[in-house]
């Protein structure tokens, strides 16, 4: 091979940070290789010339199906995003005997099974390094650096639109709202949020760190999504005070073949190491049988970050086509028929310590209607605090439990909801205490 010719689809914000790399750093991509890393053409509806960029006239097109089945192209390098074209574009791909590269890790989490094993049956690869974590290389660190150990758990900060609200909401005081509109004006958060703060990037997310960490299949209907739009700033701040900060946290545990998969806003020890993770950055939080505890962090989105994560890929796949070598039939850490479809525990089985607020009347007797209630499904309380009595009619009751069975804790509170004296109905957020 006299050069690795790439075919980008998609030259938006991350392949336009891709092009910029094989620019930038062309000297330096060939010393790697060999050989030149080259741009041979770039499907993209919207895209005018960059001259800065060396993107003219001939190497734009319309048509990314002819793109793809040209055959001066090695590496195709999705980043349409979506799931259609981008779906039968990938594997019109490794029909046409070219490598993959993506960052679509929406579509991954939805077909990634049909795309790996067209994959494997065409001895190609598809790198996704990009897919998740951003610039974070937390593929090849589970796939390849981790390989060694049984992973227990992954607890991620995987969704940089959340984090950052999050943290406007804990660092500067605002409510979710506020923060939400700020992070729109950053560029933080898009126009329509839901996919972000609703959980459901984070689960895509989570589907592919259980897949590596465990190796097995899950669909992102599998995994319990929560996101942070019901968050208050009366909650952050009470977390404060009990000592925990609040994260939108990607949870996955292996007990032995039980596997927990959840997304949802998680209080954590503000002396943690993931409380201290602010802003757009990510970190995944790893729990391995031997190794112990282990955290990767960086940044998680964004033009740059995300465009080395995609050439890492590029480069390590042109690198086996240098040399001779073909297929990816580990990407996923396992052949793809030794993954195992997996079966997740239901929440009303998940264990877990609370955080509870009550919005009770400020009347005799609350403390202990609630209490009692509690007791009789069988959840004790660690701490209890009450705020502004003698001041308002109704006021904050806190309280902070053992751990205790999901369904027997919304037993209980369906129960207290119904109580005259509860205002509200109770708010919880799950705690992991010992992560
Ligand atoms: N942005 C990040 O920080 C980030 C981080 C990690 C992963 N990712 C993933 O990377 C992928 C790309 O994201 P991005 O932020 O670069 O998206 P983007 O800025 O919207 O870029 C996508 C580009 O592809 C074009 N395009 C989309 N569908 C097309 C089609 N059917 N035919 C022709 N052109 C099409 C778009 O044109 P129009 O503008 O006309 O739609 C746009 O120029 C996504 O899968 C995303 O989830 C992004």
């Amino acid at each position: 091979m006299k050069s690795v010719r790439l075919a980008l689809l998609g030259c938006g914000t991350v392949g336009e940070g891709v092009v910029r790399l094989l620019r930038q750093n062309s000297a330096m991509f060939e010393r790697k290789l060999g050989v030149p890393l080259e741009l041979a053409g770039v499907a993209d509806r919207s895209l005018k010339p960059i001259p800065a960029l060396g993107i003219d006239k001939g190497l734009i097109t319309r048509d990314a199906a002819a793109l793809i089945g040209r055959g001066d192209i090695d590496i195709v390098v999705e980043l349409f995003g979506g799931y259609e074209p981008a779906r039968t574009l990938i594997l019109q791909a490794l029909a046409a005997g070219k490598d993959v590269v993506t960052a679509n890790k929406a579509l991954l989490a939805a077909h990634g099974g049909e795309i790996f094993r067209a994959a494997v049956k065409a001895s190609l690869a598809v790198g996704f390094e990009a897919s998740v974590g951003g610039g974070v290389p937390i593929i090849r660190t589970l796939r390849e650096a981790l390989a060694g150990d049984r992973q227990r758990a992954v607890y991620g900060i995987v969704n940089g639109t959340c984090n950052s609200i999050l943290s406007m909401m804990t660092d500067g005081g605002a409510e979710f709202a506020d923060a939400l509109k700020q992070a729109q004006r950053d560029g933080l958060a898009e126009a329509d949020p839901t996919v972000d703060i609703e959980g459901h990037d984070a689960a895509h997310k989570l589907c592919l760190l259980v897949t590596l960490a465990f190796g097995v299949l899950l669909e992102p209907a599998q995994i319990h999504t929560e996101g942070i739009s019901r968050l208050t700033l009366a909650d952050i701040d009470y977390a404060r005070e009990l000592g925990y900060t609040i994260k939108l946290l990607a949870i996955a545990k292996d007990d032995d073949g039980a596997i927990e998969a959840r997304v949802h806003p998680t209080m954590i020890p503000a002396r943690h190491l993931l409380a201290g993770v602010a802003g757009a950055f990510n970190a995944i939080y790893i729990h391995g049988e031997a190794l112990g505890s282990s955290m990767y962090f960086g940044q998680g989105a964004g033009q740059m970050p995300t465009a080395t994560a995609v050439m890492a890929d590029i480069l390590e796949i042109a690198r086996h086509r240098l040399a001779g070598a073909r297929g990816g039939a580990h990407a996923l850490g396992y052949p793809v028929a030794h993954l195992k479809r997996a079966r997740v525990k239901p929440m009303d089985d998940v264990i877990c310590e609370y955080y509870l607020r009550f919005d009770a009347r400020d009347q005799p007797g609350v403390l202990g209607a609630i209490a009692s209630i509690l007791g009789r499904n069988g959840i004790s309380i660690v701490s209890v605090i009450q705020k502004g009595r003698g001041v308002e009619t109704t006021v904050p009751v806190i309280m902070r439990t053992h751990e205790a069975r999901e369904k027997n804790l919304k037993r209980a509170l369906a129960t207290i909801g119904r109580l005259k004296m509860v205002e509200r109905p109770p708010v919880f957020i799950r705690i992991e205490e010992r992560l």
